[in-house]
C-alpha cells in the first residue's frame, strides 16, 4: 500500500524525460547533466516551469494535498515521485497506517531516539546540533523519507506548554543559533527538514482554536527570529504551519505567510499544513500553505473511499480553479515549490542511502545527551558518586524505569532500545550495590487521557522509605513524563508542582536519609519547594535511546557536566511573565489571548523586573570551576556596519577538565523604547584542561542590536550608550562594559 510505484523506476523515467527534449521546451536552456552534473537554480527553475506547462490542473491539485496520513501524490505518467514525510524531531517515527493514526505494525522501523530538543539547546553547542541533524537525517533517509517533520522552534513562554520539550528554549538567539546547523545537517542527506510550527504556537491548550494577539515587536524580536534564521541561514526546504490563530486568522493560511515568510524573507520552499490545520479553500489557496495534510473530512475514519478528495485543497480547490474563482497562478506557485522540494530530496541523485541504528548514531545520541544534562545543585560535592565497594545506592522513583520515548504525541518514537536510568546506572556501577524501588506510580502513558495508577501508592511509599533507610545514598529519579497533561502534545500541564505525590515522597525519604540527590526528568521547569531537602540535582531532560548511559556518565563523573539551562526556572508560577498577567495572557479567555508580557519573555522578564528565578537562563554547574577575566571590547564607539569583538580569558581553576559557556548579552542604557535589561547576542563553549586558560572571543554585528520599530514597520538601530554583559549565566555577570553607537 505504501508504494504506489517504485521510486527508482520513477527516477529513471524522470531523468530520461529531463534528458530528452520532452521538458526542454525552450531550446536555449542548457541540457541538464543529470544525475552527475550540478543543476543550477536558473536551469532548475526553467525545468520546473516546463513541467508545470505539461501538468493538467487535476495533477497539480493532486500534488497539493495528502493521499495518506503522511504522503502526497506524485504524477506517475511523468515519473514525478510521491512525497513521504515522517515526524521528527527527535528520531524518525514508526510507520503509521495509510489512513489512520495507528502504527502500521512494521517490524523494521525501530530507530535511534536522539535526545529531546531542550537537551540539544542546553548543550549550547551548535556543532553538536549539526551532528544531531546529520545523523538523524541519515536515519530518515534509510527509512526512505523525503521530509522530516522537525525541528520545532516555538519559543518557551510558559512552563505549562506540553510541548516545550520539543523546542529550543526561551531565547530567540539561542534557538536561531542551534536550529541552523540542525537543518543543514538533516538536509545534507537529501532530506528536507520541516521547521515548525509557524507561528506563535506557544501552548497546547486549545491549540486549534486559540487566537493570539501579540505586538509586532514581540512577534519580530521574540517569536520569529528562529524561523527567519531557519529560512535565511539554514535554507530550510519545508516549513509547517500551526494550529492557532494570529490576529483572527488561522496561522496556516495567514497573511504573514505571504508577507513575511515568502516575500520579506524570500522563502522558496514548501509550506506544509499541520495535520488538520487548514480550514478554508479560499484562504489556503491565497495565503501561502502549499500542501494540506491531516484534515479530517466526513469520510475519514469511517471509509477510505476518496476522503482525501474532500480536502480543502482537493476537489473544492479544483472546482474554484475551473470556475475561474481562483487564479491558476496560485496552484502553479504551490506546485513550483513542491517540485523544488522533490528535486532537492527524492530526485537528488547525489544523496547517500542512509543508515539506521549504527554505532555512530548511538554515540552521537549519547554525546548530545551528556553535553545537554545540566547540574543544578551540588552541595558538598554530592556528585559525582564514586563506584566503590561497600556503597549502597538506592534508586527510587518511577522515572528510573519508565519508557520516555513512548507518549508525548507526534514526537513519540519506537527506538530499537532505550536504556533506562536504572539500567544505565547498573551498567556503570560494578562495585557499589544498587537497590531499586518504584516509589510512586503515575499511570499509563496515553495521548489524550489519564489512565490511573493501578498500584497502591501508600505501599509504594512505605517500601521507598524502607529502601532509603538501607542505603548510603539515595538517587530519586522523578519529574514529569510523556502522559497527557505532563510533557505531552495535545494539552498543557495543569500544576506547576511535581505530580504523583513526589514532593511528599522526597520529604519522607529525606527524613530517613539526608544523602539525597534528584535526577529530574522533564522538558519543563517545575516548582522546587523540595530543593533544600536535596544535596544535588541534575536536570536530565528526555534523552532517548542512550538516556541511562548518559545519566550514568554524569552521575559517575566520567563526563563533566557542561549543559546550561535554555529557559528560566521560576520559583513560583506567577513569577513567569505570561502567568503574571492572569488568564487573558495565559491560557486565554473565550479562546482569545494577549501576550501581555510583550517582549519580556523568560530571563528578559526576570532581569528587567528584578525577580529572582529559581534557576536562571544560561545557568549550569560543572565538577570543575572556571574564571572569566580580562573582558575587553575592540572599540568604545561603533557605527552600524561595525562588528564588536568581545575578548576574554577563561581559566579552568578546578581540578579536572571541563567546559564553560561564556555568554555575551547586550542592553541599551536609557532607551527611548521599552527594552529588556539585556539580551543574549553571542556565546561560546570553551573546553579546558585543568589549570589551563585560554583567550576566546565572541563577535557581534552592531546591526543585530536593532529593535523592531513599529512606527516604520522595520528595524531601527538606536544610537547612544549600551552595555555589554559577559558571564556564565543570565544572572551571573562577571563584567559589564559601556560602549556607544554613533
Ligand atoms: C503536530 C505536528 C506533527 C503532525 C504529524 C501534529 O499534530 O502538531 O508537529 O508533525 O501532527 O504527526
Amino acid at each position: 500500500m505504501r508504494v504506489v510505484f517504485n521510486k527508482k523506476i520513477a527516477l529513471l523515467i524522470f531523468i530520461f524525460c529531463l534528458q530528452t527534449s520532452f521538458f526542454n521546451a525552450q531550446d536555449n536552456i542548457p541540457k541538464i547533466q543529470f544525475p552527475q552534473g550540478e543543476i543550477t537554480s536558473v536551469v532548475l527553475e526553467a525545468k520546473i516551469d516546463s513541467i508545470i506547462n505539461v501538468l493538467t490542473l487535476e495533477e497539480k491539485v493532486a500534488m497539493t494535498h495528502a493521499q495518506s496520513k503522511f504522503s502526497t501524490k506524485g504524477v506517475e505518467r511523468l515519473g514525478i515521485p510521491e512525497v513521504w514525510m515522517s515526524d521528527g524531531p527527535h528520531g524518525v517515527r514508526e510507520e503509521i497506517s495509510w489512513d489512520a493514526w495507528e502504527n502500521a505494525g512494521w517490524t523494521n522501523d525501530a530507530i535511534t531516539a536522539f535526545p529531546a530538543l531542550t537537551c540539544l539547546a542546553a548543550t549550547f553547542n551548535p556543532e553538536l546540533s549539526g551532528e544531531y541533524g546529520f545523523n538523524l537525517g541519515e536515519e530518515a533517509r534509510y527509512r526512505e523519507k523525503d521530509v522530516l517533520l522537525g525541528p520545532g522552534v516555538n519559543i518557551y513562554r510558559t512552563p505549562f506548554n506540553g510541548r516545550n520539550f520539543e523546542y529550543l528554549g526561551e531565547d530567540p538567539f539561542l534557538a536561531s543559533t542551534m536550529v541552523v546547523p540542525y537543518i543543514k545537517g538533516v538536509q545534507k542527506n537529501g532530506i528536507a527538514a520541516c521547521v515548525k510550527h509557524f507561528a506563535l504556537n506557544n501552548q497546547e491548550h486549545l491549540r486549534d482554536k486559540i487566537n493570539v494577539e501579540v505586538s509586532d515587536r514581540a512577534l519580530y524580536e521574540i517569536y520569529l527570529p528562529a524561523f527567519k534564521a531557519a529560512v535565511q541561514e539554514g535554507k530550510v526546504w519545508a516549513l509547517m504551519g500551526a494550529y492557532n490563530k494570529f490576529r483572527g486568522q488561522y496561522t496556516t493560511h495567514n497573511k504573514i505567510l505571504n508577507k513575511i515568510l515568502k516575500t520579506d524573507w524570500g522563502y522558496d520552499g514548501v509550506v506544509i499544513s499541520d495535520w488538520s490545520s487548514v480550514h478554508s479553500t479560499k484562504e489556503a489557496a491565497l495565503y501561502g500553505v502549499d500542501m494540506e495534510m491531516g484534515t479530517g473530512t466526513d469520510g475519514l475514519g469511517t471509509t477510505t473511499n476518496n476522503h482525501y478528495q474532500h480536502y480543502y485543497l482537493a476537489n473544492p480547490f479544483l472546482k474554484a480553479l475551473k470556475k475561474g474563482e481562483l487564479s491558476e497562478d496560485l496552484v502553479n506557485d504551490k506546485v513550483r515549490r513542491i517540485l523544488r522540494l522533490i528535486y532537492r530530496t527524492s530526485l537528488n541523485p547525489n544523496r547517500a542511502l542512509g543508515k539506521m541504528n549504527n554505532k555512530e548514531h548511538h554515540k552521537v545520541a549519547r554525546k548530545i545527551a551528556t553535553e545537554g544534562i545540566v547540574l543544578l545543585k551540588n552541595e558538598d560535592n554530592f556528585f559525582p558518586i564514586k563506584d566503590k565497594k561497600g556503597l549502597t545506592i538506592a534508586v527510587i522513583g518511577e522515572n528510573a524505569t519508565r519508557n520516555m520515548t513512548q507518549g508525548g504525541g507526534s514526537s513519540q518514537l519506537k527506538p530499537l532500545f532505550e536504556v533506562s536510568p536504572l539500567e544505565g546506572l547498573r551498567a556503570r556501577y560494578k562495585n557499589a550495590k544498587i537497590i531499586h524501588t518504584m516509589g510512586f506510580e503515575s499511570g499509563a502513558s496515553v495521548y489524550d487521557e489519564v489512565v490511573p495508577a493501578s498500584l497502591n501508592q501508600d505501599s509504594l511509599y512505605v517500601k521507598a522509605i524502607e529502601v532509603a533507610k538501607k542505603a548510603d545514598i539515595v538517587l530519586f529519579v522523578g519529574g514529569l513524563n510523556k502522559s497527557h497533561h505532563q510533557d505531552s502534545e495535545g494539552d498543557d500541564r495543569e500544576v506547576f508542582a511535581l505530580p504523583f505525590g513526589q514532593e511528599k515522597l522526597i520529604n519522607g525519604i529525606q527524613e530517613v536519609n539526608k544523602n539525597l540527590g534528584f535526577l529530574l526528568l522533564t522538558g519543563n521547569a517545575v516548582e522546587m519547594n523540595w530543593l533544600p531537602k536535596t544535596k544535588g540535582v541534575i536536570q536530565t531532560w528526555y534523552l532517548g535511546s542512550m538516556a541511562g548511559h548518559a545519566i550514568a556518565d554524569i552521575v559517575s563523573g566520567d563526563v563533566n557536566p557542561s549543559g546550561k539551562l535554555p529557559f528560566s526556572f521560576p520559583k513560583k508560577l506567577e513569577d513567569n511573565a505570561a502567568h503574571s498577567f492572569g488568564k487573558l495572557s495565559y491560557p486565554g479567555i473565550d479562546e482569545n489571548q494577549y501576550y501581555k508580557e510583550d517582549i519580556l519573555v523568560g530571563y528578559r522578564w526576570f532581569d528587567t523586573r528584578k525577580i529572582e528565578p529559581q534557576f536562571a537562563f544560561g545557568y549550569g554547574l560543572s565538577y570543575s570551576s572556571f574564571k572569566i577575566s580580562d573582558v575587553k571590547i575592540n572599540q568604545k564607539k561603533y557605527s552600524e556596519n561595525d562588528k564588536i569583538k568581545v575578548t576574554f580569558n577563561v581559566s579552568n581553576t578546578g581540578n579536572r577538565e571541563g567546559a564553560e559557556v561564556v555568554q555575551v548579552y547586550v542592553g541599551k542604557y536609557k532607551s527611548k523604547v521599552k527594552r529588556a535589561l539585556k539580551e543574549l547576542k553571542g556565546f561560546t563553549k570553551v573546553n579546558l584542561e585543568k589549570g589551563l586558560q585560554k583567550t576566546a572571543s565572541v563577535t557581534l554585528n552592531v546591526s543585530d542590536l536593532a529593535y523592531y520599530n513599529t512606527e516604520i514597520s522595520s528595524w531601527s538601530l538606536e544610537k547612544g550608550t549600551y552595555y555589554i554583559y559577559v558571564g556564565n549565566a543570565s544572572n551571573n555577570i562577571t563584567k559589564k562594559i559601556k560602549f556607544s553607537i554613533l
